[in-house]
């Protein structure tokens, strides 16, 4: 390229010049147009006096007042174009290029910005003369946007995209951006639309009225293209908050990539104990607190995953849990009410008042979950004996007992190969075996007869 300009640079000094050389002298004489040259930089052909380059003699008298001498040559590109042969390469022209209107953005003569431009030295006020303000002027504007550098990513004359991007979207915004191509290389899962799409796809290049120039308000952003979560998280009633706060989806997943499977942006159990564990977010509980020092963690915590019970997103159960789970103390027993325990647990648990397989809580054959559990009126729910996430004690039960309202009502739990004995503030302790089941003596003190309705028999 710089070869072609140089060749014909030369031709044009060899047959233009000396014909010129007097014309320019002629139309510099006197004060005529003695402003065409009045810049700071002066366009070297004007400057050299050679104006019928660009300028077509049209009457043999000139001047002749009110008629134009002189025309130019049929567009500026015409003009131009000998000296300046190739801008570039790339099939798509910008517009005024195509057109040929050098002269839209160059001063032909001369002026006082870098390369002639027109609207001063920054790139924006001359894009701005014909381009809509309004998208780069959004409250947040892109760093090379506020530099007025459009031109670190555009090519004004010609380029192979339509935009007129000086290369590849990615290889554009990662060259300034270093920290996110170190994010991307040093990852095991890249979001797909960065591969596939581009950074576009979620940032406005040039301005935004939201944070981190999102196209999109959170979590609108990210439900563009994840409609299946959207639509099912229409439907629930419980939305996990951090989806509804200002970083939305981006409170747990990175957008761009991450180390870890689905792009969360740490480990699940730390990320949940990011905020889940931290006593500066009080009054939200303290999870990583009723996790530390305790014997027994409940099975899939112990694999650091919390999303086994939890869904992240959004539930219409208690607690976003994955299945139905009551959420009192006591609740009238329902079919199908915990199954969320019995997705995961033996699934006839609560079918039979009497079993010799489906639990370990038996007095001989007498199934004491049913016992318990199963009651129309005031069932005991699961966490009047069972803790949900750790315990000190067996079969996660907490010697501290379960939240009754303010008060925790103790319950020690010894098991013993064929039985066990429960101390609690239930009723007195009461122990039951497998193989020698206990002979309940009816009408002791504390009037408890398991053996007749849990309704009567249990205190409530
Ligand atoms: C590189 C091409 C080029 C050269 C060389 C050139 N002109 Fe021009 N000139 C133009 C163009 C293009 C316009 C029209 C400008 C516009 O439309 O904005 C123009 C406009 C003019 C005008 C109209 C008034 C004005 O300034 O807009 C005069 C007078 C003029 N030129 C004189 C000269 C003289 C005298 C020289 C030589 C010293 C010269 N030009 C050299 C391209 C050139
Ligand atoms: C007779 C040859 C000739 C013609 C015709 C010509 N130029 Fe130039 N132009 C030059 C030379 C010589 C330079 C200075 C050398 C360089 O920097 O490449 C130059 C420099 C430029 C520059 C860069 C200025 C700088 O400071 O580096 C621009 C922009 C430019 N010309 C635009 C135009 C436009 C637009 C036209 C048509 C309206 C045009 N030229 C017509 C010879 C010409
Ligand atoms: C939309 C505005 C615009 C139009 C139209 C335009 N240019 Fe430019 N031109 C620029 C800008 C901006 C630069 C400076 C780019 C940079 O900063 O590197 C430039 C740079 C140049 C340069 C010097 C750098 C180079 O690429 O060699 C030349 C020569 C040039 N233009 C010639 C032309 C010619 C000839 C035309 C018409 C065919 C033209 N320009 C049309 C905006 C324009
Ligand atoms: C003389 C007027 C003019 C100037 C000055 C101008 N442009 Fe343009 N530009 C146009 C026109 C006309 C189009 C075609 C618009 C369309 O297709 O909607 C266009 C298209 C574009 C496009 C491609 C848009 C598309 O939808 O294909 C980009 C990118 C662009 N211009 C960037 C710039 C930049 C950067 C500058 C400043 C260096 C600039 N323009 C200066 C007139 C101009
Ligand atoms: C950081 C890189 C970058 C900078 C700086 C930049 N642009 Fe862009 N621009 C882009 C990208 C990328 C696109 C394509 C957007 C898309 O496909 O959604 C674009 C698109 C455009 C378009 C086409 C219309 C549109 O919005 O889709 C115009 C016009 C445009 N830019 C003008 C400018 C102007 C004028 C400036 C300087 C004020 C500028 N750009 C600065 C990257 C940039
Ligand atoms: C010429 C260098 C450059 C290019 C190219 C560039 N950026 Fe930037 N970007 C910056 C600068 C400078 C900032 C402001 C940094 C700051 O304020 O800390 C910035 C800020 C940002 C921010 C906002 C950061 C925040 O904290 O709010 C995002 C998002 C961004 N760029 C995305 C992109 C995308 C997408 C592209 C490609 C289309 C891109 N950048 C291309 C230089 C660049
Ligand atoms: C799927 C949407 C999406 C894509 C694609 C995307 N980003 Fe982002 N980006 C975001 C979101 C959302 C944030 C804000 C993150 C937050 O709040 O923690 C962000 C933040 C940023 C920031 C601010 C600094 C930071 O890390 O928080 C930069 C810079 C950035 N992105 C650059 C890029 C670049 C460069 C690309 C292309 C390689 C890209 N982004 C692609 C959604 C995306
Ligand atoms: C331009 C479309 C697009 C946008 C916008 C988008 N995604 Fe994605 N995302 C995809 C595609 C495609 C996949 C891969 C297919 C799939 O798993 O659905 C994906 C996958 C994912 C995955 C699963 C990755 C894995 O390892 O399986 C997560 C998590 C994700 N996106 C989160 C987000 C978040 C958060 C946002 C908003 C910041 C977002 N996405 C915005 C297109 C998008
Ligand atoms: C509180 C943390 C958290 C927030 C906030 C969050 N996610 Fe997730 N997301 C996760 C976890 C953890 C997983 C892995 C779930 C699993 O393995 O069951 C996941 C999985 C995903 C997946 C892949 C599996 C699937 O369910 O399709 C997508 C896609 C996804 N999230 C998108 C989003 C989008 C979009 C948002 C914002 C609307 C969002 N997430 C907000 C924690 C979160
Ligand atoms: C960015 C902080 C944050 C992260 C990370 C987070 N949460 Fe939450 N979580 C909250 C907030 C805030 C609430 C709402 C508490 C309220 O409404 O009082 C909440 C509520 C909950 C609730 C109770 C819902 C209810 O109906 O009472 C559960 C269960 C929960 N989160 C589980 C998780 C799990 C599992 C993870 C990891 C996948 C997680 N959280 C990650 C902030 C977070
Ligand atoms: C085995 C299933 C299971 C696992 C695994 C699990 N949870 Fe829970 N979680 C529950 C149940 C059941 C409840 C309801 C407890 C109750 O009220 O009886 C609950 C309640 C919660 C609550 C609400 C506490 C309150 O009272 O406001 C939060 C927050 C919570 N879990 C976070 C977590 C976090 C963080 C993890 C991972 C470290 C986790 N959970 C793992 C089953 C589980
Ligand atoms: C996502 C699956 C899952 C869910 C849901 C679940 N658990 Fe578990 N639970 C386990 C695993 C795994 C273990 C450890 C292996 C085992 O002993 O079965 C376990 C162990 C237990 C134990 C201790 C058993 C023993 O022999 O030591 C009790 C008690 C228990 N779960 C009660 C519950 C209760 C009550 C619920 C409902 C509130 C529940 N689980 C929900 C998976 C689950
Ligand atoms: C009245 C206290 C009590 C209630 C209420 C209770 N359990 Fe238990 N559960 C026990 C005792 C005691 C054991 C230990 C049995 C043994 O191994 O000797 C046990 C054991 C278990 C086990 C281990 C496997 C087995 O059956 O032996 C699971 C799983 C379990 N319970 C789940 C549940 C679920 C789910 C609920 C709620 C539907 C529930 N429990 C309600 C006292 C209770």
């Amino acid at each position: 390229m710089v070869r072609m300009k140089i060749l014909a640079l030369l031709l044009t000094t060899i047959f233009l010049t000396p014909a010129l050389a007097s014309a320019g002298d002629n139309c510099l004489v006197g004060s005529c147009h003695s402003t065409v040259l009045s810049a700071k930089r002066p366009h070297s052909p004007a400057k050299d006096g050679n104006c019928l380059v660009c300028h077509v003699k049209q009457l043999q008298q000139h001047p002749t007042p009110g008629k134009k001498g002189f025309t130019l040559a049929a567009s500026s590109e015409k003009a131009c174009a000998p000296c300046h042969p190739s801008l570039g390469t790339g099939s798509q022209f910008h517009q005024p290029v195509k057109e040929g209107n050098c002269v839209a953005c160059h001063q032909p003569h001369g002026g006082d910005n870098r390369l002639l431009l027109k609207n001063g030295e920054e790139l924006s006020g001359l894009c701005f003369s014909c381009h809509d303000k309004v998208p780069f002027t959004r409250k947040l504007v892109h760093g090379p946007v506020t530099a007025g550098k459009c031109g670190s990513c555009h090519d004004p004359h010609r380029s192979d995209s339509k935009e007129l991007l000086i290369g590849k979207t990615n290889d554009i915004c990662l060259g300034c951006h270093e920290e996110i191509k170190a994010v991307l290389s040093g990852a095991r899962y890249v979001h797909p639309p960065i591969s596939v799409s581009s950074c576009v796809a979620c940032h406005d290049p040039h301005s935004s009225d939201r944070p981190s120039l999102a196209k999109n308000k959170m979590p609108d952003l990210c439900f563009d293209c994840h409609k299946t979560l959207q639509d099912r998280l229409a439907k629930v009633t419980n939305l996990h908050k951090p989806l509804s706060q200002a970083r939305g989806c981006g409170n747990c997943h990175d957008p761009h990539a991450s180390k870890v499977k689905n792009l969360l942006s740490t480990d699940e159990m730390e990320l949940c104990l990011s905020c889940h564990g931290d006593a500066k977010l009080a009054p939200l509980k303290n999870i990583r607190a009723e996790l530390k020092g305790k014997k027994n963690l409940h099975g899939p915590l112990l694999l650091g995953r919390c999303t086994g019970c939890h869904d992240p997103h959004g539930s219409s159960n208690f607690r976003l849990l994955k299945g139905a789970y009551p959420a009192t103390f006591y609740a009238p027993y329902a079919q199908g009410s915990y199954d969320f325990c019995l997705k995961c647990h033996e699934k006839n648990l609560l079918r039979f008042p009497d079993t010799t397989v489906n639990t370990k809580f038996r007095n001989g054959n007498r199934n004491l979950h049913y016992l318990h559990v199963v009651n129309n009126r005031k069932g005991r729910t699961c966490r009047v004996c069972h803790e949900a996430h750790a315990a000190d004690g067996p079969k996660l039960t907490n010697s501290a007992g379960a939240s009754f309202g303010a008060w925790k009502i103790p319950f020690v739990l010894e098991v013993t190969e064929t039985g066990g004995r429960c101390s609690s503030g239930c009723h007195r302790a009461l122990g039951y075996d497998r193989s020698k089941p206990v002979v309940y003596l009816p009408g002791r003190s504390s009037g408890f007869n398991p053996l007749s309705s849990p309704r009567q028999g249990v205190r409530n």
